[in-house]
């Protein structure tokens, strides 16, 4: 189920799977598509919903520009992916920490693409200047000496604590998607993260359904960061996820999938 298209000057992969109102989904950094594999395939979605799970530029199977990247120029490739799907009607973009990076460029640029917005285990605020350095360092680390630090400095930040021991295949098949990254994309990924604006300001201007999500765990966007997101956008339901870190979509897909189709059959 996992093709490639073009997307303006780059080549997505994508699973697209089933028909129905469309449904975007956005993975984190530095992840893929499979991070969404709760909401995919069997899940209470499918056959509901178009799912459709891109890996962005630089992850995944999709193309690997060098330099610097930044999460408005993802924005522009998934609007140009919808435009090669002739997908004209809005979609329920569902964007993960760096994916709602994405969301709020999207948003920005795209609006009028948008019917509703998930955004889950996300931030608004931009990165301090420490960080921004922080990340260009990274980004110079991983290019000298590849993908595997990347997973043993990530890992441990993107879970629960429990999940290592309760799932750890979910943990296992998260570091082979970091370690086959290439590095050019993480690093391209990371100097634009480094690189990208405050989206605080665009929380007012939000006017579609809204669902923030975390994870009671995350320890990257915690719970008090978010709600402070959902109370930033009219109506903005917030759903705080049991047993769950920063991956609460892959932590807890049940839950996940509950708010999800809650969220979906009430305003959308
Ligand atoms: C992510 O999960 O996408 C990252 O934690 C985002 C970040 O590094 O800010």
């Amino acid at each position: 189920m996992v093709r490639k298209l073009r997307a303006g000057d780059v080549e997505l992969a994508l699973h697209d799977q089933g028909s129905g109102p469309p449904i975007l989904f956005v993975h984190g950094f530095p992840l893929d598509h499979s991070m969404w594999r709760g909401q995919l395939a069997a899940s209470p979605l499918a056959g509901r919903f178009r799912l459709i799970a891109p890996d962005l530029r630089g992850f995944g199977s999709s193309s690997v520009t060098p330099g610097t990247v930044g999460m408005h120029e993802m924005a522009d490739d998934l609007a140009a992916l919808l435009d090669t799907l002739q997908i004209r009607e809005p979609v329920v973009f569902v964007g993960l920490s760096m994916g709602g990076y994405v969301a709020w460029r999207f948003w920005e640029r795209h609006a009028h693409r948008v019917r509703a917005l998930v955004l889950c285990d996300t931030r608004s605020a931009p990165d301090t200047p420490e960080a921004a350095q922080g990340r260009r360092q990274f980004a110079a680390s991983v290019l000298a000496e590849g993908t595997a630090p990347v997973a043993t400095a990530m890992l441990p930040k993107l879970f629960a604590e429990q999940t290592a021991t309760r799932q750890p295949e979910i943990v296992q098949a998260m570091e082979d998607v970091i370690v086959r990254t290439a590095p050019e994309g993480i690093a391209a990924a990371l100097r634009g993260m480094a690189e990208r604006p405050d989206a605080t300001p665009l929380l007012a201007t939000i006017r579609v359904p809204t669902l923030v999500l975390v994870g009671e765990h995350d320890a990257i966007s915690p719970p008090a960061e978010m709600r402070k997101i959902a109370d930033g956008i009219a109506g903005a339901q917030f759903v705080e996820v049991p047993d769950a870190g920063h991956m609460a979509p892959l932590e807890n897909a049940a839950a996940v999938n509950a708010a999800l189709v809650n969220f979906l059959e009430a305003p959308v």
